[in-house]
């Protein structure tokens, strides 16, 4: 099989080490942008070179971002090369495009490495979609974020000092916003919830609070009760319907999601026969996500690739709840009229007041970023 790797950062050089040492998979070209960095002969700088070669019959997309990323998808599609991608933001926003351009032209689209990088988690979705309905996912899928929560429970350390380290570690996204904020888990959790429900979820209709804004008295004060925080992806379906939503959760000290460390990821479904499932692993990096990578190859190679169908119509609607922990920094006006009815406790800190919700939903909770973008919020999961 002759591949083209579009891009040539962390993802696209593990693949490429991993397809050396197999002789049925030929890296014929790969695009890169910077001539300066033309080491091999095979390398380009025009993706038409790509796009018109009759002989590439798979196209790796790993370049990032939405454009030239979705231009190249299609356009790749549409010369009836099958695409894998392991870019997360491209697929969120244009997975129904993809889909329905790769089934008009008889190729496959495939997007393990989008999710929980090297962690098989989109194709253990769609296998035991094979016999359940996938009714809740959940998981940490940013390992950046999690590196950050880790390292400032266990070892006590400041926000900054801990984002600092995760870049120097090559962790993080270029802008680290994106996994501080949330943007990074909405996109794998839109992509997630579309594969297990069979509906592309909007990933603009997701809920999405990171943490930018936590403190280590929130961390201190939420573990002497027993719980750690965590950044998870939630959805949920039932029947029609379905409901996801992006933000830290607290956690019992003793769970299984609660003690993933470092920049590891955990991925998990529930589905009625299967009951529930976790999975555990490396969510970034060169080598766990060219993995992903090269067994989507594999998959489409031994036409043992599953087909992604969107062939449910769900609503959004409201199907996640919670009570909630919420620090409200002082000076902040107005968050009595949001959140005043739903009040269990409330507390006045040296970190601002410390509000625990009646169970509640995230719309309500989320409004609260409306009047300060500073508030830490946190739904007891
Ligand atoms: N920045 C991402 C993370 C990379 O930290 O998980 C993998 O998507």
């Amino acid at each position: 099989m002759n591949i083209a790797l579009l891009g040539f950062g962390v993802v696209c050089s593990g693949v490429y080490d991993i397809l050396k040492n197999m002789p049925e998979y030929n890296v014929t070209k790969i695009l890169i942008r910077n001539p300066a960095k033309k080491t091999l002969d095979c390398m380009t700088l025009d993706f038409t070179d790509i796009e018109n070669d009759k002989n590439i019959d798979l196209v790796v997309e790993a370049i990032g971002g939405l454009h030239p990323a979705r231009e190249y998808i299609l356009a790749s599609l549409k010369a009836k090369k099958h695409v894998v991608t392991a870019n997360k933001a491209v697929v969120a926003a244009y997975f129904e495009e993809f889909i329905a351009a790769a089934k008009e032209n008889g190729v496959k689209f495939m997007v393990e490495a989008t999710s929980g990088g090297g962690i098989p988690w989109i194709k253990n979705l769609q296998r035991v979609g094979r016999i359940d309905d996938v009714t809740n996912i959940h998981g940490i899928m940013n390992g950046t974020s999690n590196f950050i929560l880790s390292a400032m429970t266990s070892e006590g350390k400041d926000f900054a000092d801990v984002l600092k380290t995760a870049q120097e570690l090559g962790y993080a996204e270029a802008d680290p916003s994106a996994d501080i904020d949330g943007d990074d888990v909405r996109n794998k959790c839109a992509i997630s919830a579309s594969i297990a429900f069979g509906c592309p979820v909007d990933v603009n209709g997701i809920l999405q609070a990171g943490i930018r804004h936590i403190s280590k008295a929130d961390i201190d004060g939420v573990g002497k009760k027993g719980y750690n925080v965590k950044l998870f992806a939630t959805a949920k379906r039932n029947g029609d319907s379905f409901d996801a939503v992006v933000e830290p959760v607290l956690l019992n000290k003793y769970s299984v999601e609660a003690n993933v460390p470092k920049n590891y990821n955990i991925t998990c479904l529930y589905g009625e026969t299967i009951g529930e499932v976790k999975l555990y692993g490396q969510g970034a990096g060169g080598f766990p996500t060219g993995n992903a990578i090269v067994q989507d190859i594999i998959d489409v190679n031994k036409d043992n690739a599953f087909d992604i169908n969107f062939d449910k119509k769900l609503n959004k609607t409201e199907l996640i709840s919670g009570k909630y922990y919420i620090r409200i920094p002082d000076g902040t006006a107005g968050w009595k009229e949001i959140i005043g009815d739903i009040i269990e406790s409330e507390e006045s800190t040296a970190a601002g007041t410390i509000v625990i919700t009646k169970e509640t939903t995230p719309a309500k909770v989320h409004k609260l970023f409306s009047i300060n973008k500073e508030i830490f919020i946190a739904r007891f999961a």
